[in-house]
């Protein structure tokens, strides 16, 4: 299946929105809830391909999983060591979160157990959680180059490491403390800088022993998981792609509802308030252990900036649209110290430099970031996503401040993490059309 946007140049946004739930919250909402004691009960799961194939994953290790209705989905969780063995391989689509995260789950267990993926998925390292899990007793084997399927052997015990993290990345950091609930003695994780911390706080809302000193995360093997409902906030990475929208779109303004604002994925409002962005969050509360707020985006002129590298891992997935929020800030945009961003869902440094430039942007891409002399209008053109959903979404919000109208090829993978992003996007002002 293809999918192609036109979107016509133009347009204000405004109104208030909900985007879908958190992909990364929801991806853990069924990995823990499905060995936990007792029933876990969530709402505003996403019900994208991503989270449905971590759901497909624990419904093949017998779990019975009701849902997802509007959100709403219904865990019978089975225990720690209720697992069953699967009967083929798990498919984990497109999404490196359950692959790396179940890598980490199901690496002390005692049947065998292999991870595929798509071809972008069957592109991307998996060395990173591999590696680590060994180091705990884990049979882990990839394909050369460390790339998957990832087969896992049965073990009967792995035990606990201190791990330093080589690479800013919560889903080895899961891997490992996942890894960490079945291994004997202590697991401990460091961190050089802060990156999401959702399976921390979700296992400290299940009831789990976790300890968290400065950088450091430690837990043991000895604990038990007992459910409690799991309220998923909207995903801010979604909402991004509107509030760089709205403060592009002269005119704009709009709220985006109950969005998730944990401090390790607020990166995209530090970055857009320093080029400028008027932002503000209204009605800030707790939903579920994670924090939440009305996000209030106003257009307001935008300005090129070095952008801090501390911020990097907190923004990690929004580089996309903030490229597009560069491309249209007065002077230069320089973005370095995210190298990851090359083994994302596409080479997110190389593709989004490629489309730019064929819409006319100055835009030089680096071996660890961009540099964008942005301000210029954005001609009209075509662009290929590479099948990459934040690359496909950024292009569309593009077209609000463009000369000409933008055609985005290979869409159909924004149903990874956004379902219904084209309609809600011609609500909110987007002159989109899907096909
Ligand atoms: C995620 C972590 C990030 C992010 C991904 C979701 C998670 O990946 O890019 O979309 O849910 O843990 P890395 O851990 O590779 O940075």
């Amino acid at each position: 299946m293809t999918q192609t946007y036109f979107v016509r140049p133009g347009g204000v946004l405004s109104g208030t929105l909900s985007v879908p739930g958190d992909k990364s919250i929801s991806h853990r909402s069924i990995m823990l809830g499905a060995i936990a004691e007792g029933v876990t009960e969530v709402t505003g799961f996403l019900e994208g391909e991503d989270a449905l194939a971590t759901m497909n994953a624990f419904r093949a290790m017998g779990v019975l999983i009701e849902g997802p209705n509007q959100g709403r989905v219904t865990i019978h969780g089975v225990g720690k060591y209720g697992l069953k063995a699967p009967a083929r391989p798990i498919d984990c689509g497109n999404s490196g979160t359950s692959m790396r995260l179940l890598s980490g789950l199901l690496a002390g267990q005692k049947f065998a157990v292999t991870l595929t993926g798509d071809d972008s998925l069957r592109r991307r390292p998996m060395a990173r959680v591999a590696k680590p899990l060994q180091a705990m007793g884990a049979r882990v084997e990839t394909e050369p180059g460390g790339l998957p399927p990832v087969r896992l052997l049965p073990v009967s015990r792995l035990h606990g490491i201190h791990y330093d993290l080589p690479v800013a990345s919560a889903q080895v950091k899961s891997a490992v403390l996942l890894a960490g609930l079945y291994a004997e003695g202590e697991t401990s994780v460091t961190e050089q800088k802060p990156a999401r911390d959702h399976t921390e706080r979700m296992l400290v809302a299940l009831g789990y022993p976790v300890e968290s000193l400065g950088p450091t995360t430690r837990l043991s093997g000895k604990g038990v998981l007992r459910a409690v409902p799991i309220e998923v906030p909207a995903d801010i990475s979604s909402a991004a792609f509107f509030m760089v929208g709205a403060s592009i779109a002269p005119g704009s303004d709009l709220t985006l509802r109950a969005v998730g604002i944990n401090p390790t994925r607020t990166g995209i409002i530090d970055i857009l308030r320093l080029m400028g962005a008027d932002i503000t969050l209204n009605n800030q509360r707790l939903a579920g252990g994670e924090p939440v707020a009305d996000i209030r985006v106003r257009y307001a002129p935008l300005q090129g900036i070095v952008v801090p590298e501390a911020l990097v891992p907190l923004a990690i997935d929004e580089f996309p649209i903030l490229f597009v929020a560069a491309a249209n800030a007065t002077g230069q945009t320089v973005v370095t110290g995210a190298a990851e961003l090359r083994v994302k869902e596409s080479d997110r440094i190389r593709v989004m430099a490629e489309g730019l430039q064929g819409l006319a942007v100055d835009a030089t891409p680096t071996s660890d970031g961009m540099i964008i002399n942005g301000g210029r209008p954005v001609a009209g053109g075509t662009v290929d996503s590479h099948g990459d959903h934040r690359i496909a979404m950024s292009f569309a919000m593009a077209a609000l401040r463009a000369d000409g109208p933008i055609t985005i090829l290979d869409c159909a993978n924004v149903a990874t993490s956004f379902p219904g992003f084209s309609d809600l996007a011609i609500v909110a002002g987007l002159s989109l059309s899907a096909a």
